[in-house]
C-alpha cells in the first residue's frame, strides 16, 4: 500500500497529511488566526505564516500517523487555485522533500481534490455522477462521466458562495469566516421574511451568480444611497430573518442549479465537496434530491490535506 504525505497551503490553512491507499492516518489543519482582525485573508501575512507553521504541522501528522519521513514512498501537494505565495510555501517544502527523500512529487489540483473528498468515505459512488464544489473560492457543477473525468457545466459568474457568506456575515458584524456565523444565527430567523434570490445568468442556467443577493442584502441593511442603518444597531432577531432569508436564498439556488445538471446528465449520484458542506441546512435540503448525494467525511469539507493525499492515491494506484 502506497503510503503518501500529502501538504495544502492554497489559501490561509496550513495542512499536511498521512494517507495510506484510500485510509487517511492523520489530518493536521493549523487555521491561521492572524487573518482574523482585518475581516479577510491577507496573502502576505498567510505566506508568511505558513513558513512558520507548515514544518510543524508535518511533524504533527507524522507522529499522529505514527509514521517517520522514511517509510513515506511519496509526497503530495496542492499545485492551485490559490494564493500563488501560499502555494509557493508548499510546493517549495514538497520539492525539498521528495529531493531529499528520493521519492516522486505528485501535484494535485486543488478544486479536484474538493470534489473527490466524498470518495475517501463513499469509494463505490455510482457514475455517471454530478460534482458540486462550493468553497470560499469556488461554486462549480461537473459532469463526471467517470471518475478522474471532469465536464465543467456551469460556475460562478461573479463571488463564490462561501465567499458571499462571509461578505454577509462582515454586513452583519460578524466575526471571519461568516458562513458558520451565518448559519447559527439563521437557525433562529424566519427564512421567508425577505424574498431574497440567487442571481440567474442569461443563456447559462448551471453558472451561478450570488454578488446580487450579497447587494440584495446591503440595500436592506443600508438603504440605496447611503447609511441607513448601522448594522450594529439591528436587533437580534432582524440579523436572524436576514441571515435566514440570505441562506435559504443561497441554497435554494444551489439546489435549483444542481437539479438541473442531475438531469441533464442523467447522473446516478451528486458529489459534492468544499467548506460550504459543513451547512447543516444545506445537507437537509439536498435530501430531497431523487439520487444518493455523497459529503466529504468529518475534516475534508474545509481545506485540508487528507483530501490532497487521497486524490494522489487514486491516481497512483
Ligand atoms: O473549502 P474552504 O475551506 O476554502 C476554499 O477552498 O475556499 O471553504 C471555506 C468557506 C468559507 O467561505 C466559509 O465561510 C465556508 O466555507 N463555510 C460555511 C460553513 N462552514 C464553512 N458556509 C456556510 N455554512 C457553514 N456552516
Ligand atoms: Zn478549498
Amino acid at each position: 500500500m502506497v503510503l503518501i504525505l500529502a501538504i495544502e497551503t492554497s489559501c490561509d490553512e496550513s495542512a499536511a497529511a498521512l494517507v495510506e491507499g484510500t485510509t487517511v492516518l492523520s489530518n493536521v489543519v493549523a487555521s491561521q488566526r492572524v487573518h482574523e482582525s482585518y475581516g479577510g485573508v491577507v496573502p502576505e501575512l498567510a505566506s508568511r505564516a505558513h513558513l512558520q507553521l507548515l514544518s510543524p504541522v508535518i511533524d504533527e501528522a507524522l507522529k499522529e500517523a505514527g509514521r517517520d519521513l522514511r517509510e513515506i514512498d511519496a509526497i503530495a501537494v496542492a499545485e492551485g487555485p490559490g494564493l500563488i505565495g501560499s502555494l509557493l510555501v508548499g510546493i517549495n517544502c514538497a520539492k525539498g522533500l521528495a529531493l531529499s527523500l528520493g521519492k516522486p512529487l505528485i501535484f494535485i489540483n486543488h478544486v479536484q481534490a474538493h470534489l473527490y473528498s466524498p470518495l475517501v468515505a463513499h469509494p463505490c459512488a455510482p457514475f455517471p455522477a454530478v460534482g458540486l464544489v462550493i468553497s470560499g473560492g469556488h461554486t462549480s457543477l461537473y459532469h463526471l462521466p467517470k471518475q478522474g473525468e471532469e465536464i465543467l457545466l456551469g460556475k460562478t459568474r461573479d463571488d463564490a458562495v462561501g465567499e458571499a457568506f462571509d461578505k454577509v456575515g462582515a454586513l452583519l458584524d460578524l466575526p471571519y469566516p461568516g458562513g458558520p456565523h451565518i448559519e447559527q444565527l439563521a437557525k433562529k430567523g424566519n427564512p421567508h421574511a425577505h424574498p431574497f434570490r440567487g442571481g440567474q445568468v442569461k443563456n447559462r442556467p448551471l453558472d451561478f451568480s450570488f454578488s446580487g443577493l450579497k447587494t440584495a442584502l446591503l440595500y436592506k441593511i443600508k438603504g440605496q444611497n447611503g447609511k441607513k442603518v448601522d448594522p450594529s444597531s439591528l436587533s437580534l432577531q432582524e440579523k436572524q430573518d436576514l441571515a435566514a432569508s440570505f441562506q435559504q436564498a443561497a441554497i435554494d439556488d444551489l439546489l435549483t442549479k444542481t437539479t438541473r445538471a442531475i438531469t441533464k446528465v442523467d447522473a446516478k449520484s451528486l458529489l459534492v465537496g468544499g467548506g460550504v458542506c459543513q451547512n447543516q441546512t444545506l445537507r437537509e435540503t439536498f435530501k430531497t434530491l431523487s439520487i444518493p448525494v455523497y459529503w466529504p467525511p468529518k475534516g475534508l469539507s474545509t481545506d485540508n490535506a487528507a483530501m490532497i493525499g487521497a486524490l494522489a492515491s487514486y491516481k497512483v494506484l
